[in-house]
């Protein structure tokens, strides 16, 4: 078998998906017409550790027009969990570990992606071509190039929506600040430094590969990066989730976090 790059993999993927584009108007965009015939917008949230898991509550029974249908995760146990809330709010919604499973389902309008950076590209642009409407979480893609297709994609496959989780791009004091720079009130910009502090438990990195845990499919986690072992393993998230913020296979540090 071939081995791609993950530069390939993202491009094939566009290519070959045009077959797969179900055509018809998109439902997002139907659905939040006012008296749309179409009914409520159904949702599936996919990679429901913490992200993902707020965004799925915020479905549960809250969103006047939207419905929960669907929940996804490669991680076994925090599927089991994330179902357990449903079921405990009244939902009961079908359980996918594989996310390609997941958007054959035509009774699936819109997909929210709270999985990690590396996935977000290459899971965007299939949802596109399976005809769902997509809200990604921050960043839109692991690396420039990638967001790049994700924008070709989009122009490509118009008649579906595509949202990126950028909440600081509708705050308001922080929109109030770009158009007071922008008023020109402090001059010409000459340079400017951006700092981070968060105060954060240890990532737990190690010099040897550590362990996964048997609920996780790791070969799905990994997706279209590199496939190694975990490097890390934290007192607060363990081997697999959140820290990959920090190894380049994965995220890209508190940059695009
Ligand atoms: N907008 C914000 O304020 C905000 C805040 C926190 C995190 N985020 C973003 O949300 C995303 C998730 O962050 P997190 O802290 O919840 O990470 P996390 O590692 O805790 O959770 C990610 C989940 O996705 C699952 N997953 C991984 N690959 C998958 C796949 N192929 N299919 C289905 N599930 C898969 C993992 O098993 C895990 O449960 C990140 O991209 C992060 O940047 C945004």
């Amino acid at each position: 078998m071939k081995n791609y790059t993950r530069k390939e993999f993202l491009q094939t993927s566009l290519i070959v998906g045009g077959a797969a584009l179900v055509a018809g108007r998109s439902r997002l965009a139907a659905a939040t017409a006012p008296g749309s015939a179409n009914g409520d917008v159904r949702v599936a949230v996919v990679g429901i550790n913490a992200q993902g898991a707020g965004h799925m509550r915020a479905y549960l029974g809250k969103l006047p027009g939207a419905r929960l249908v669907a929940i996804c995760d490669v991680d076994s146990e925090v599927l089991r969990k994330r179902a357990a809330e449903c079921e405990l709010a009244g939902f009961k919604p079908t359980l996918y570990r594989d996310y390609r499973k997941l958007l054959e389902n035509k009774d699936i309008d819109a997909v929210v992606l709270g999985t990690p950076n590396h996935q977000h590209s290459l899971q965007t642009i299939w949802a596109l071509q399976a005809g769902k409407d997509v809200y990604c979480e921050k960043p839109l893609s692991h690396n420039v190039w990638e967001g790049r297709q994700v924008v070709a994609a989009v122009r490509k496959y118009h008649k579906n929506i595509v949202q990126a989780g950028t909440q600081n791009r509708s705050s308001e004091d922080v929109m109030d600040a770009i158009a007071f720079v922008r008023s020109g009130k402090i001059g010409r910009i000459q340079w400017a430094r951006a700092l981070c502090y968060k105060q954060r438990d240890s990532i737990g990195r190690t010099t040897g590969p550590q362990a996964v845990p048997k609920s996780v499919d790791y070969d799905l986690w990994t997706g279209p990066a590199d496939l190694i072992p975990p490097h890390r393993n934290s007192p607060t998230n363990g081997p697999i989730h959140y820290d990959w913020h920090w190894f380049w296979n994965y995220g890209g540090g508190d940059i695009t976090n």
